[in-house]
Parts: C-alpha cells; sequence; structure tokens
C-alpha cells in the first residue's frame, strides 16, 4: 500500500469510557465486518476480559476506508491495554502508531488513566484527536470537558469531535479526522528490513503469533528473519492481517501492520519491544528503548489439596507459554506443600492468572500474601534480591534493607479529598502535588510499592465511593526500616502469612491479623494461640479458645435432615482448609488476614 494512504493509529481512555465500543462502532461503519457477525465488543476476545470489562491483550484490526476525498485508505487500528499493569505493553504499542483518539466520556471527564495513557501518546509524539464519547447520554456536557481536557492535558480541544459510540451519531466525522488529521507513516521500502515487535501470543492452532510494525522494508512469506535481542533466526511461514478475522497476504510493506507465524514455540521467545530484520543483509540498529517487562509483584501459589500439584504444574507452564511477563519457581513451604512462587506485572495480573488457573484449570489454590521485591544490602557489601519474606536471611548479617517506590497519581472529586490524603498517609506515602482541575483534586503521592499491591486500590474505591481513579508508575528504590514479621499459629510458625511491614508499624499490623485470624481460624477441641512476632519477639497475641459443644447441639435433637445438611456444610468448609500442625487454616485467611482496614 501506498504509505500516503495508510493511517496508523490507537485508542487511548480511561476505563469505561467506551474505548472499545468505539473501536466496535469503527469497524462497523466501515462494512469490516458485516452487521449480523457483529457482536459487540469484538475486540476484547477472552471472556475474562469481556467479564471484568478490560482489555487486557494488545489487539489490532485493519480497516479500509473509502474517505470524503474519494480515495481508499488503509486504517489500521492498534487496542492497548488500560490498566497500568501493563504500561510497558502500552508504551510498545504506542510506539506502532503515529495517532491517537482520546476517548474521555463527556458525562465524566477526564480520568487518571486517561492522563496516564494520553502522557504515553504525547511521549510516543503522537497527534492526538481529542473525542467527546457519550454525548447520547443527558449528563453529557462536552464544553466543561473539552475546557479540562485543555486545563488538564494542555491540548487544543476546541475542535473535539462529539460522538456516540452507542448510536453511532459522529462516527463518520471521525473516520474522517483520522484521515485528515492524523499523519501517514514514513518508511523506506528499499532498505533493509526493520520491524517491531509489538504484541505476541499463543494460537492453538496457529502456534505463536507475532504483530508487527514494519518500519522500513518488506516482510515476505519464506524470509528468515532474526530478533535482534538475541539473534534468534525463524523462517516465516505465515503473514496476514485482522479484519479482525485472520486474513493472509504474501508480504508486508513499510508504514503497515500484521502478523507473522514462523513457527516460534513459546511466547517466550518473542519479547514485546524487540526489533526483527532478515538473518542476511538485516539492519544495523535496532530500535531504541527496548526492555523485557519485569515482573514487580511475586506471592506464592499452592494447591489447596496436594494431590492437584501436578495439575497445577501442568496449568502453569501452559499460561506461561502464553505470557512472557508472568515468571514461576517451584516453592516448597513447610506449611502449605509443593507450589509455586510466581511472578506478575502488577495486582490485576496476580487475578487474572490465579482467576484463570481457578475457573479454566479449575484448581482450588492458596494465594499467599503478594509482595514486592526488596534489595537486601548485606554487610559483606553483597545485595540480594528477596522475593518471598520467607527467604529473609538473618538480620545480623544484614546491612540495610531498600524497597521500591511509585508515583501514584490520584484524580478525585474535592468532598473526598481529604479522605484520600488519610489512605495515603496511613501508607506511608509522601505528597508530591496536588493540583484542582475543575471540582476535582490531582494528587500525586510517592508511596512505597508494598503499601499499595495488596488492597491500596480497593480502599480508595471504597473511600471515595467509586469516584476516583488511580495511576502508578515505578520510580525506584529507597532505603526504609523494614522487618520481616511472622506469624505463629499453635506455636507453629506459618510462612505463607509471614509479610515485611515497616517497623513503625508492625505492632498496629500484628494486632490487627491476629485479631482477623481470630476470627477466621473456626475453634478447635484446644485453645489456640496466634501471635505475631518479629525475629523471636511476640509483638501481638490472641487466644482462639476451645470448642464446647458439637455443632450440631443447635439443632434441638429434631430435625435430621437439618443436622445432616449441617454436618455436610461443615464437610464442604473443610475442603477448603488446610492442616497447620493440629490447627485447620481455611483458604480464605491468608487473604483476609493481610486486608488492612
Ligand atoms: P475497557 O475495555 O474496560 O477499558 O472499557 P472501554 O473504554 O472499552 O469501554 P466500553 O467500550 O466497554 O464501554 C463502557 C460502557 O459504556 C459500556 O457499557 C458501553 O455500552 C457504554 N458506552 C460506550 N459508549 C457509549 C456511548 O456513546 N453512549 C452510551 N450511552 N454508552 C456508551
Amino acid at each position: 500500500t501506498d504509505l500516503s494512504k495508510i493511517r496508523n493509529f490507537s485508542i487511548v481512555a480511561h476505563i469505561d469510557h467506551g474505548k472499545s465500543t468505539l473501536a466496535d462502532r469503527l469497524i462497523q461503519e466501515t462494512g469490516t465486518v458485516k452487521d449480523r457477525d457483529m457482536k459487540a465488543q469484538l475486540l476484547d476476545a477472552m471472556d475474562i476480559e469481556r467479564e471484568r470489562g478490560i482489555t487486557i491483550k494488545a489487539n489490532t484490526v485493519r480497516i479500509d476506508y473509502k474517505a470524503d476525498d474519494g480515495q481508499d485508505y488503509v486504517l489500521n487500528l492498534i487496542d492497548t491495554p488500560g490498566h497500568v499493569d501493563f504500561a510497558y505493553e502500552v508504551s510498545r504499542s504506542m510506539r506502532a502508531v503515529e495517532g491517537s483518539l482520546l476517548v474521555v466520556d463527556s458525562t465524566q471527564g477526564v480520568e487518571a488513566q486517561t492522563l496516564a495513557n494520553v502522557y504515553q501518546a504525547i511521549d510516543a509524539d503522537h497527534e492526538i484527536v481529542p473525542v467527546l464519547n457519550k454525548i447520547d447520554l443527558p449528563a453529557s456536557d462536552c464544553d466543561r470537558v473539552a475546557e479540562q481536557i485543555e486545563d488538564v492535558i494542555g491540548i487544543d480541544a476546541t475542535g473535539a469531535l462529539q460522538v456516540s459510540a452507542k448510536t453511532g451519531q459522529g462516527i463518520r466525522e471521525t473516520l474522517e479526522a483520522i484521515v485528515t488529521q492524523l499523519p501517514p507513516p514514513k518508511g523506506e521500502r528499499d532498505a533493509p528490513l526493520k520491524a517491531m515487535l509489538v504484541d505476541s501470543w499463543y494460537d492453538s492452532y496457529l502456534g505463536v503469533i507475532v504483530l508487527v510494525r514494519i518500519i522500513d522494508g518488506v516482510l515476505k512469506k519464506g524470509d528468515r528473519i532474526r530478533m535482534m535481542s538475541n539473534n534468534s533466526v525463524h523462517p516465516v511461514e505465515r503473514i496476514g492481517v485482522f479484519r479482525p478475522q485472520m486474513e493472509m497476504i504474501d508480504e508486508l510493506g513499510p508504514g503497515e501492520i500484521g502478523f507473522l507465524t514462523a513457527s516460534i514455540k513459546q511466547v517466550r521467545d518473542t519479547r514485546v519491544g524487540d526489533t526483527i530484520t532478515t538473518e542476511k543483509k538485516g539492519c544495523e540498529a535496532a530500535l531504541p528503548g527496548f526492555k523485557p517487562s519485569q515482573p514487580v509483584v511475586f506471592c506464592g501459589l499452592f494447591p489447596v489439596d496436594n494431590a492437584e500439584f501436578e495439575d497445577l504444574r501442568d496449568a502453569i507452564s501452559k499460561l506461561s507459554l502464553n505470557d512472557a511477563s508472568f515468571s514461576s519457581e517451584m516453592e516448597t513451604s513447610a506449611a502449605l506443600g509443593f507450589g509455586f512462587r510466581c511472578g506478575f506485572l502488577g495486582l490485576l495480573h496476580l487475578e487474572v492468572i490465579r482467576d484463570r488457573l481457578e475457573r479454566e484449570y479449575d484448581i482450588d489454590l492458596i494465594t499467599t500474601a503478594p509482595s514486592v521485591i526488596y534489595q537486601i544490602y548485606m554487610r559483606d557489601g553483597t545485595v540480594q534480591e528477596l522475593h518471598n519474606p520467607a527467604d529473609m536471611p538473618d538480620l545480623t548479617f544484614v546491612d540495610h534493607i531498600e524497597e521500591p517506590r511509585i508515583k501514584a497519581t490520584i484524580l478525585v472529586p474535592d468532598e473526598y479529598l481529604g479522605d484520600v490524603l488519610k489512605l495515603c498517609q496511613d501508607r506511608r506515602g509522601m505528597q508530591i502535588d496536588l493540583t484542582y482541575a475543575g471540582s476535582r483534586a490531582m494528587v500525586v503521592y510517592d508511596l512505597p510499592l508494598n503499601e499499595v499491591v495488596f488492597d491500596f486500590y480497593d480502599r480508595l474505591k471504597s473511600v471515595t465511593k467509586g469516584y476516583a481513579s488511580f495511576d502508578y508508575q515505578m520510580i525506584g528504590y529507597r532505603e526504609d526500616h523494614l522487618v520481616k514479621m511472622q506469624v505463629l499459629v499453635n506455636d507453629e510458625p506459618v510462612d505463607a502469612l509471614s509479610t515485611m511491614v515497616h517497623r513503625d508499624r508492625a505492632e498496629t499490623r500484628g494486632r490487627a491479623m491476629v485479631e482477623k485470624l481470630k476470627d477466621l481460624i473456626p475453634r478447635h477441641m484446644f485453645k489456640i494461640p496466634i501471635q505475631a512476632a518479629i525475629g523471636g519477639k511476640v509483638i501481638a497475641r490472641e487466644t482462639l479458645s476451645a470448642m464446647r459443644k458439637d455443632v450440631t447441639a443447635k439443632c434441638y435433637g429434631g430435625d435430621v435432615s437439618r443436622k445432616k445438611k449441617l454436618l455436610d456444610k461443615q464437610k464442604a468448609g473443610k475442603k477448603k482448609m488446610r492442616q497447620f500442625g493440629k490447627v485447620d487454616i481455611p483458604q480464605e485467611a491468608f487473604i483476609s488476614a493481610l486486608k488492612m482496614d
């Protein structure tokens, strides 16, 4: 295709502002998909994505469009993940296109992810077209939101498109704006092949599918391509585009976006952001800024039933094939038996993987407390990375400990500002900035990641009745007074409940944890002490008293079926318990005990 007839773009938006609906409309309006084949939310393929209403894997679609100037254009839309955990993937897909539609819900206004995503687009030098969506709703206020876009983001929004992705109003104008306002790609057809690896995933029929943006040169079937990060060579088997279903073609030229397959075994062998060239006569310099995405949050996954360990191993290795940013290694725990220590890009990523293991693979799991990576500076001058509080070395050998910090941006209506500041303060935050955009405050905090990974987002939502939006980026490591806190149940340490905490917070956290556990652990026939300790020193203690009567005593003898039901219920409850010494601890205790409220 002639470069001047190509437009490559992405859509940036806060969650729920209508990105997927708009993408579907653009596809439908151009007849890319026949109306009767049109399923709502075409681009969100996975069930979980649909259920949770979030887009995880970047998808792409090629749209043919006859513009008002009578010319035929090819529009390539790359769908970017909207969540903070996938910030690196967002930034790579942004570099693969020249422009963005900035979708803002005209009943809501700019939110934290609007900002985070649009800054990525600005960083990638995009031309940006503001789109005010949901104008069909009575609460829509385009003037106010346009003004807010100008104030907060600092881009011109006077000509912002007014759209209803629901009714189709303004869709034609949006397509015209893509053609007239976004620049065509640049590239040299005769230069050596240089392509960006935008995304990759595993398909059970075709194997690993690699989404590429051609910068220079031409990619042809049969080419032997080389990944510049590791010099691996693969013969190209298929080349194609998404419309949105796959369509095979023979070649991709400069400026084009499409996919290839090359009998690559695992997604791990392909790295987002890598440069692809040909084995012979390849390009000299790789694209700048390549870095593999690194897991930042770790937790242990153990089967509730030890007999399911092999199933868990299988399931994890299948999921890893398809997700290079998910890491796992075997772990044994005195209390939990065999399991895996897994690394994730963030909490959402963790939840998605855990959900898939439980639902798609039907494995009941115990998830241990999520932990970040600590840098342990030893007295002998070496530095260790600590992924699991259970592995914390003896303190006499430790010089100091550093923890990862984030810069968090929170947008919140005025009336909840006080609660948000208190929450951030409680989590050892340091305020960096506080500004206003209309009736909303924008708060920027430097926070320890460890205080955020667990339930910060849930707490934020609850103290603001769902009105706050949140986004973060990593900013580096800082030393602080951190200690490992252990929990002992019936005098036995339960390593799965070990956490790293700030020394000043240890008593409060320890007390909260033992109180919670006291409620979560059912009574036994004997007294059970529950303690929190730092290096052998007990800092909090509760005692769960012994059970007096059989539960069925409640049933006044008479009703047999009721009695049976109660016993069955007890049995079912048992299944989800794990034994620690002589004590049964229910599965949910591991997560609930760590929540701070
Ligand atoms: P994620 O994929 O979760 O990031 O969200 P999204 O930004 O893709 O939003 P999505 O397209 O899923 O839309 C969110 C909700 O808003 C859905 O219930 C849509 O039906 C609704 N919606 C989207 N566009 C419009 C619109 O123009 N008008 C109205 N009334 N509702 C809309």
